[in-house]
């Protein structure tokens, strides 16, 4: 069992000695260790049960030490930083000066300042940057609560900082520049009409293959351990018995009697949605349900990321 708690201090003395603490952050909760320490790095891998070429997110607090971790950092990044951090964004950026293992020997490191009050504060109080995933056994749904942390890795590490239910509730928006050119490759907490804003068109490489290489990782990602049927709803109920069927609609509630239903926001808000996504694909991770039936949600704003997710949960 993991203890939860608020104890910054705790966390500190936790991550000197090379362990591992869960951590808040708005997007979603990440099992953070020192980012430097190929120790604790390695020990991140080792819990999640994460293969070695998926490389890790370090955070920090301030553009000081990421400008202390990077060998460059183009215009467009600067710009981005300065209007987006800390905040749901991660940007991958050339580096010689963390561990191989951390970047999976990739001449780029992947840099965030997360916007979580909590996590800030634990930042400062370390001399290293923070290594961490999403706070999540390998291949399944991210975290969205401390408890969500302790149920699924508990028994693996001694404490989680207790910083809430997650704000955005989707991973980060991971993006990287060829030549000054933004392209996008995880879509995210972050919309691209956000980023567009700044710095004008981006380029969309969000990989839909397998190709472990390349960031947004594998394609049978955030799956609740059971089939999941994306499409229409109403059509799919009809084509399958009403045995063991769980529902995830964006707005409407079908009514049917012993099916478990989660409506991801009756008023159809995005940013909602995206905060309860995560939860309810959770939810469905129950012995009763044998089928998950989804649909899309309108694919603009944050419904970009909330289908991304569930066609890589409906994937598997
Ligand atoms: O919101 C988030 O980003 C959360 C919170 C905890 O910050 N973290 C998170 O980490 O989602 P994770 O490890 O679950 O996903 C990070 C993704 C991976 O798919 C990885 O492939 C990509 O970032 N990535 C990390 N470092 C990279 C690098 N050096 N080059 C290319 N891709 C990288
Ligand atoms: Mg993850």
């Amino acid at each position: 069992m993991a203890e939860i708690g608020q104890n910054i201090e705790k966390a500190v003395r936790i991550l000197n000695d090379d362990h591992l603490v869960g951590i808040p952050t708005e997007t979603v909760y990440g099992l953070a260790g020192n980012a430097l320490s190929e120790k604790a790095v390695l020990r991140i891998y080792q819990t999640k049960n994460r293969p070695k070429f998926d490389p890790l997110i370090a955070h920090t607090n301030s553009l000081e030490k990421v400008k202390d971790l990077v060998t460059h950092l183009p215009d467009v990044a600067l710009q981005l930083a300065n209007q987006f951090w800390p905040g749901p964004l991660t940007m991958l950026l050339e580096s010689n000066r963390v561990p191989d293992l951390l970047t999976s020997g990739l001449p780029r490191v992947a840099v965030r300042i997360p916007s979580h009050s909590l996590t800030l504060n634990l930042l400062g109080k370390l001399d290293f940057p923070l290594a961490a995933p999403s706070a999540n056994p390998f291949g399944y749904v991210s975290p969205t609560e401390a408890l969500h942390v302790e149920d699924q890795l508990g028994d693996k590490i001694a404490y989680v900082l207790d910083g809430g239910r997650c704000e955005v509730g989707l991973e980060s928006t991971i993006v990287g520049f060829e030549k000054e050119q933004v392209v996008v490759h995880r879509l995210g907490g972050m919309k691209l009409d956000d980023i567009e804003n700044v710095v004008g068109r981006v380029r969309l490489k969000v990989n839909h293959s397998s190709n472990p290489v390349a960031p947004g990782m594998i394609k049978s990602h955030y799956s609740p351990g059971k089939r999941l049927l994306l499409g229409n709803i109403e059509e799919n109920l009809t084509r399958n018995e009403n045995v063991g069927l769980g529902i995830i609609s964006f707005q409407q509630d079908y009514h049917i009697p012993n099916v478990k239903q989660v409506i991801l926001s009756r008023d159809g808000n995005m940013e909602e949605a995206a905060r309860n996504i995560f939860s309810a694909l959770r939810q469905m991770d129950n012995p009763n349900i044998k089928l998950i039936l989804a649909e899309h949600v309108p694919n603009e704003g944050l419904g970009l990321a909330i289908n991304d997710r569930l066609e890589r949960a409906a994937a598997k």
